[in-house]
């Protein structure tokens, strides 16, 4: 029984055998864990890793439970940790978590039941991570020597902070890029509109306005932003030829992608999203049977 709350603690071996069986599940493999029960408990907004970690336990003939914030005891005073050990009290065999504030799972070390993490604040989001890397290997077929620029809110994401760190470890060479005020310490940055032409793969990213602190917020209208730091279709058309455009949405049509380059040829955000099943449903096996 394994919990998998940050990619950092796997080596490159444990993540390729997770890609590795996310491929197989894509390719029709089927596996079922009928009779486990486990819980989805999003304490912050999510569509695709809530509902793509569903349709996965669905797919694992798993029972569901999903866990609604907004109508349950958290509203009476009960705590983060009380409303976990009142799940793991029911007997189910698994969460899924996901919570705003970063290392949410250092408070719930009491705790024996698996937990995936669907994200913790600005620290990590390990599922999203490797569907990203599910994508890339499907396209490349490897990740060393890769290009990728990673552009946007840079500080605030922990999609760049999970995939910087794996994404170098993997020998890719990584860059980020984006408002200077989103840089992050450490990370090779450089300007996003002389490095279009060198990448394989540009990682937009949404600005996080709901993590801003008032000091923090941009000032510059969705335009500027576009022109600045969005990729638009003139942009796209400098991209090298096998070139990949990935977003882990959601997207802002108009902001840092334009309308028209969100299902461009060079796209690759829906088959993102696909890819989350499947390596939903490996993380869940791994956590479950391993
Ligand atoms: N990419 C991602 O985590 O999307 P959601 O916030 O909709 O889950």
């Amino acid at each position: 029984m394994k919990d998998l709350l940050s990619l950092r603690t796997l080596s490159n071996e444990e993540i390729m055998n997770i890609l590795n069986e996310a491929l197989e599940f894509k390719k029709g493999k089927e596996f079922s864990l009928k009779n486990k029960i486990i819980a989805n408990l999003f304490f912050e907004s999510s569509t695709r890793t809530q509902y793509s970690f569903n349709v996965a336990q669905e797919k694992l003939d798993m029972k569901v439970i999903n866990f609604n914030p907004t109508v349950s005891s958290l509203n009476k005073g009960e705590s983060f940790y009380d409303t976990v050990k009142t799940f793991e009290s029911f007997g189910i065999d698994a969460v899924v978590i996901r919570h705003s504030k970063d290392r949410y799972y250092d408070d719930l070390k009491r705790l024996k039941c698996p937990i995936i993490n669907g994200g913790d604040g600005k620290g990590d989001h390990p599922t999203q991570s490797l569907l990203d890397l599910m994508t890339i290997y499907e396209e490349f077929k490897h990740f060393e020597g890769l290009k990728i620029c990673i552009v946007g809110d840079i500080k605030h994401s922990r999609v760049a902070h999970t995939n910087f760190e794996i994404m170098n470890r993997l020998k890719m060479e990584c860059y980020t890029s984006g408002p200077i005020e989103y840089k992050e310490d450490g990370y090779n940055y450089i300007d996003f509109n002389t490095c279009i032409s060198e990448m394989d793969i540009i990682m937009l990213l949404r600005v996080q306005n709901e993590r801003h602190s008032e000091d923090e917020k941009l000032r510059m209208s969705n335009d500027e932003y576009l022109e600045r730091y969005g990729l638009t279709m003139e942009k796209v058309k400098k991209m090298k030829p096998n070139s990949i455009i990935m977003h882990p949405a959601p997207f802002n049509r108009g902001v840092e992608i334009s309308d028209d380059v969100v299902e461009c040829e060079k796209s690759r955000i829906f088959t993102q999203i696909n890819n989350g099943v499947y390596v939903r449903m490996s993380v869940i096996k791994r956590s479950l049977t391993e």
